[in-house]
């Protein structure tokens, strides 16, 4: 039963225009502008090319709070599955999504998240290294985003496939390279075809390579069953509830959900910590509190609730930064939000990125301040939860929300602890891409290993 108004508020003419074709190449300028000035529910587009825009922290509460059979994410406008294949999560619905998600949930327990903290911090060591020795034959500045996303796809691989895998995460992360770069290329580039040497064909020959490698590592696990294992693909396979295309399926999804997303809330809290005055000094301090002298190599997960400035960081940094500017769904009904209708088949998009700038929620909501999560009334906590959803909410919300967190504010920690850095452009730099939003153009520090004490 619908009620309200069934025509959302939105630009016409050459601005509609404008805006919507602007929107899935550099959506943050649209979406600030469609919420400035349509309101917290907004259109753009026509016919069955519908998109509403929600960005207000009340309506999202109450869009996320719908029951999932409302939606669709294996929508029309869905290109993902493709890469991810039919069976991912993220293209999933109805019992299919339910039985999947309730296979892949235990394999993100606290005690195998726990479990991975030691192996973070021994990646990140072993990365700095490798950014000190760079360094130093290069007495310029260094790049620090291609050693920073190799970082995040390493820990991927020790939590999904075991410390065993090391040697191929090299391999693992150039076979992701171009699947990822495809899903951030104009629509029109990935109508569906079956022509040899294209870029789709291409993407198609990697998906296959990463089956193969996939299907080794269950084959593996099936030969000889690891008990109580600590790494994702052995829980999958225990779990016995899912076909090999399946398992295969989650495993893509999940290291391509987590990766591009990871590396680029890193890039962001990098370059956030290291222009705030004071910040990095003050991350030290408390990493050398908290994590000790570096040589000791002895950590567990209890020292994570004690890197509070960390984790501020990390919060402060995916408010202002959501990798994820806005998240697509399509409704499956007429929707009732607020007094608005959102028409079924509409694809709406609710958005992280307009939550985090919520003028009503955070005060100066455009600088970076990450105390502003320090001591606030019971009042003020409840409407920065609202506003604060990153990783979303409800039955769709993200899988990988803890290891992210957690993975994000033991590298800062870590970096701050044992790296001078100086970065080489004083500017915030303009976000770029559509399906992750990171910093544009290289990361240019220069490196020095930590001089000061
Ligand atoms: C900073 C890092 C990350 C951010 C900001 C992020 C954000 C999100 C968001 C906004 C959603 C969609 C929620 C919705 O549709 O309402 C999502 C879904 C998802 N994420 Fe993440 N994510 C991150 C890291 C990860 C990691 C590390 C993994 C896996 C280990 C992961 C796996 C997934 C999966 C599988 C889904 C789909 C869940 C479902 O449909 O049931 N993500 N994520």
């Amino acid at each position: 039963m619908t009620r309200g108004q069934y025509t959302l508020p939105g630009p016409k003419g050459v601005a509609h225009l404008r805006l919507l074709r602007t929107i899935f190449t550099d959506p943050q300028p649209v979406l600030t502008t469609m919420s400035a000035e349509f309101g917290p529910v907004s259109a753009l587009g026509a016919g069955p090319a519908r998109i509403a825009i929600v960005g207000d922290p009340s309506m999202v509460r109450e869009l996320l709070a719908m029951p999932t059979d409302h939606f669709r994410w294996g929508h029309k406008f869905n290109v993902l599955g493709f890469v991810v294949g039919p069976t991912s999560l993220i293209v999933s619905d109805g019992e299919p999504h339910r039985r999947r998600r309730a296979a892949v949930q235990p394999a993100f327990s606290r005690r195998r998240l726990n479990g991975w903290v030691p192996m973070i911090l021994e990646r990140t060591d072993a990365t700095i290294d490798e950014i000190v020795a760079a360094a130093h034959a290069d007495a310029d500045a260094s790049d620090l985003t291609p050693p920073l996303r190799l970082l995040v796809m390493s820990i991927a691989a020790h939590a999904f496939f075991g410390a065993h895998f090391a040697e191929r995460v090299d391999e693992l992360g150039r076979l992701f390279e171009r699947p990822q770069a495809y899903l951030e290329s104009p629509a029109i580039r990935q109508f569906p075809h079956p022509f040899p040497r294209t870029a789709r064909a291409r993407v198609r020959a990697d998906r296959l390579a990463l089956d193969r490698l996939i299907d080794e590592e269950i084959a593996a696990r099936r030969r000889t069953p690891v008990d109580d294992p600590l790494d994702v693909l052995s829980s999958l396979v225990a779990d016995g509830s899912l076909s090999d295309t399946e398992v295969r399926d989650q495993v893509f999804t999940l290291i391509g959900a987590g990766h591009d997303t990871t590396a680029a809330a890193l890039a962001w809290s990098v370059t956030r910590a290291t222009l705030a005055t004071g910040t990095w000094g003050r991350l030290r301090a408390e990493a050398d509190d908290v994590l000790g002298s570096t040589e000791t190599g002895h950590f567990d997960h209890t020292v994570l609730p004690r890197l509070e400035l960390a984790t501020r960081v990390m919060k402060e940094t995916l408010r202002l930064h959501p990798p994820g500017a806005f998240a697509p769904r399509e409704a499956a009904a007429d929707i009732n939000l607020g007094h608005h209708v959102i028409k079924k088949g509409t694809l709406i998009l609710w958005s992280p990125y307009l939550l985090g700038r919520d003028a009503h929620t955070w005060p100066s909501p455009d600088d970076f301040d990450p105390d502003r999560f320090l001591d606030p009334t019971p009042a003020q906590q409840l409407d920065m939860d609202r506003a604060w959803l990153p990783f979303g909410g409800g039955a769709r919300m993200c899988i990988g929300f803890a290891l992210a967190q957690m993975e994000l504010t033991l590298i800062i920690a870590r970096l701050a602890q044992r790296l001078d850095l100086d970065r080489v452009s004083r500017k915030v730099p303009r976000p770029v891409g559509m399906v992750v939003n990171r910093p544009s153009g290289p990361a240019l520090y220069t490196v020095r290993p930590r001089i000061s004490t």
